[in-house]
């Protein structure tokens, strides 16, 4: 398998995209006529990558994600600069939350030795993650993190928080020590408890099962672990495109009962489970038969259009919880996000929470419950 997944899926998502771009656009609510900010000039990324500069923060993202990172702080007037592949850096973001990183932290001390990061570090018990930019050239390197991580953590006094779940459960530290470079790190700490993302470098890699080793069930499983939230047993859920049903498969496994909206066809499996109720038609036909707890959305479909479809949801109060991925293909992903969020609020849902997660490719997950 490639980074960017099996010729076999690519060969669908194109295939998919074709049919967007010639489909009628369904007839779901009002055009979206809402302005997004003033475009940003994008740099282009240094050939080598730069340093990062003390006392601003350092983000990490998907490689590919960096110009509409950067446009999301410079729309943040956080004076952000491109350093290198998946690795852009701003000033404080205050109480924003960049949908395009994975994870950041303020830098305090640029290191060349583990020994220089460990003094940069301070001495109450932390979590450490050490980690390279997700990048082909970088992942090369991901030996030399884990030699550092090793080296500093014999350094330090002891008393470790050896998880980054008991660093957030005690109010601790989680120290970031990113490899920009061979033998270079920018180092800093984070409160556990508002760092956007707990996995070193922000990728949150959930366990391959036996029964579901799909990547879209793995993409379900990181979302509701960043929503906190789960379906449980006896609730009720809609999966809007849910062929061939990695989602629908999860959510039963959970205990729901899953109406599973899409006109392909589900895995057999899936479909003969006793939860799953299979709705062979379009979602922006279907209509429940009355509220249910959760929507989950996976459509492979115009993300302005989906929104439409999840903001009928929210006005005809339909579900109470809403978890989608929506697919953004398209070179300009900002003003397309600026407008799915404005539909999304604008018609009730509440607490819209946006990120490009780990198991995103150019996709993002929306998360919201009804106002
Ligand atoms: C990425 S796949 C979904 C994968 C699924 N979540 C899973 O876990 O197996 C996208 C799906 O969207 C479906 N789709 C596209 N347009 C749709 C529509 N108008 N209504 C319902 N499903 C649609 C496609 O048929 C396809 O099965």
């Amino acid at each position: 398998m490639t980074r960017r997944g099996k010729p076999k899926q690519r060969t669908q998502q194109r295939r998919d995209e074709r049919r967007w771009h010639h489909a009628p656009a369904p007839r779901v609510g009002v055009p979206v006529r809402v302005e997004p900010p003033r475009r940003v000039p994008i740099p282009p990324l240094p050939k080598t990558t730069l340093a990062p500069s003390p006392g601003r923060w350092l983000w990490t993202c998907r490689a590919g994600s960096e110009a509409p990172l950067y446009e999301e702080l410079a729309w943040l007037k956080r004076a952000p600069k491109l350093l290198g592949p998946a690795l852009v850096e701003s000033d404080a973001p205050g109480e924003a939350s960049p949908t395009f990183a994975r994870s950041g932290f303020p830098v305090s001390a640029l290191a060349a030795s583990p020994a220089e990061a460990a003094a940069a570090l301070p001495t109450s018990p932390l979590h450490l993650e050490a980690w390279v930019p997700d990048t082909d050239a970088a992942n090369a390197r991901s030996g030399e993190a884990l030699a550092w991580s090793e080296t500093i953590e014999a350094l330090r006094p002891s008393g470790a928080v050896d998880t980054p779940w008991k660093a957030f459960e005690a109010g601790a530290l989680l120290a970031q020590v990113c490899l920009w470079s061979a033998g270079q790190a920018a180092v800093g700490v984070i409160p556990a408890r508002d760092a956007l993302s707990l996995a070193a470098g922000g990728r949150t890699r959930m366990k391959r099962t036996g029964e579901a080793p799909s990547r879209a069930a793995m993409k379900l499983d990181e979302a509701l672990d960043w929503y906190g939230v789960s379906p449980g047993k006896g609730d009720v859920c809609v999966d809007l495109g849910s062929a061939p049903g990695g989602w629908t498969r999860r959510l039963v496994e959970r205990g729901a009962k899953v109406l599973s909206v899409d006109p392909a066809h589900l895995a057999p499996d899936v479909r003969a489970h006793p939860k799953v109720k299979h709705v062979q038609q379009s979602a922006f036909d279907f209509a429940p038969d009355g509220p249910v707890d959760w929507l989950f959305c996976d459509m492979a479909w115009r993300p302005l259009e989906v929104a439409q479809l999840l903001g009928k949801w929210a006005r005809r109060r339909w579900a109470a919880q809403l978890v989608a991925n929506l697919k953004l293909p398209m070179k300009d992903k900002l003003p397309v996000l600026f407008r799915v969020r404005h539909t999304l609020e604008g018609a009730g849902w509440a607490r819209v929470r946006m990120r490009q997660l780990y198991h995103d490719r150019d996709e993002v997950t929306v998360t919201a419950r009804l106002a």
